[in-house]
């Protein structure tokens, strides 16, 4: 049997999230310089986003740069930008075409203007697009996140806008630049790191993980589906026993 149809179509994750890591190895690996990971990098992006409106999937929310990232060398840094404003450009005739609308998390304004004006004009052009929403986290830091929802939620008691004592998760997740997105069932990262990076802490509380040695420009969808079945095949407690959930 084929991978897809090992998928059981009712038991979906709503929301997958996923680290893509392993450019700069995979080019090193083929003797070519990182830019060429990052490039070949966009294939499995095409591939993942297919994969997951294909199956159904509602959310897929791709880490594409993080904060820490612009610690790189500049000439890395520059490329990614470049790639970003290009891939943004040339995908949103196939967004538009597959009806997936397109959304950014993350502190856009400190993005290269051409990068930030690509990634507006998309966002627009898709904003009634109903059959998936892809978000790309740039520029993005978890620990940004939630201590600018911390100053959201505090400026608004200072004004006595609010009570402290009445911010619940529900106000919190509505202060989180993913306001409005469920959270993720299911966390992917490629290339055998183990971590997190800084990537959604607050979205992730109950998310299942799942870590795979590929290096993200081998990624497709067969390596989604088998993420997928993995997920599937796991039990998901929320704190109570298995007898319970019978
Ligand atoms: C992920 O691949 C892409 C970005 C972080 C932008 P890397 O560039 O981190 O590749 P490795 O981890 O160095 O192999
Ligand atoms: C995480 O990958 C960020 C993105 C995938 C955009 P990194 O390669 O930057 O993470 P570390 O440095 O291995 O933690
Ligand atoms: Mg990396």
């Amino acid at each position: 049997m084929d991978l897809k149809s090992q998928i059981d179509i009712d038991k979906l994750p709503n929301h997958i999230a996923v680290i893509m890591d392993g450019n700069g190895r995979w080019a090193k690996a083929h003797n070519k310089p990182r830019v060429f990971g990052h490039k070949n990098g966009v294939v499995a992006v095409r591939e993942v986003t297919e994969g997951c409106a294909e199956l159904g999937v509602k959310y897929l929310t791709l880490y594409a740069f993080s904060t820490e990232n612009w610690n790189r060398p500049f000439l890395e840094v520059s490329a990614l930008m470049k790639l970003l404003v290009e891939t943004t450009r040339k995908e949103l005739k196939t967004l538009t075409k597959n009806n997936i609308r397109l959304q950014a998390v993350g502190d856009l304004s400190k993005l290269p203007d051409s990068t930030h004006k690509a990634l507006l004009e998309a966002i627009e052009a898709t904003k009634n697009n109903t059959r998936m929403t892809l978000v790309l986290a740039l520029n993005y830091s978890a620990k940004w996140e939630i201590l600018e929802a911390a100053r959201t939620l505090a400026a608004k008691a200072k004004r006595d806008l609010i009570e402290p004592s009445d911010i619940n998760e529900e106000m919190f997740d509505n202060a989180l630049s993913t306001r409005g997105i469920p959270h993720p069932e299911l966390l992917i990262r490629t290339s055998g790191e183990q971590r997190i990076s800084n990537f959604l802490l607050w979205q992730i509380a109950y998310a299942e993980l799942y870590f795979t040695p590929i290096f993200w420009p081998e990624f497709n969808k067969d390596r989604l589906y088998e993420a997928i079945i993995d997920y599937q095949n796991r039990e998901r407690r929320f704190g109570k026993t298995s007898e319970q959930l019978v």
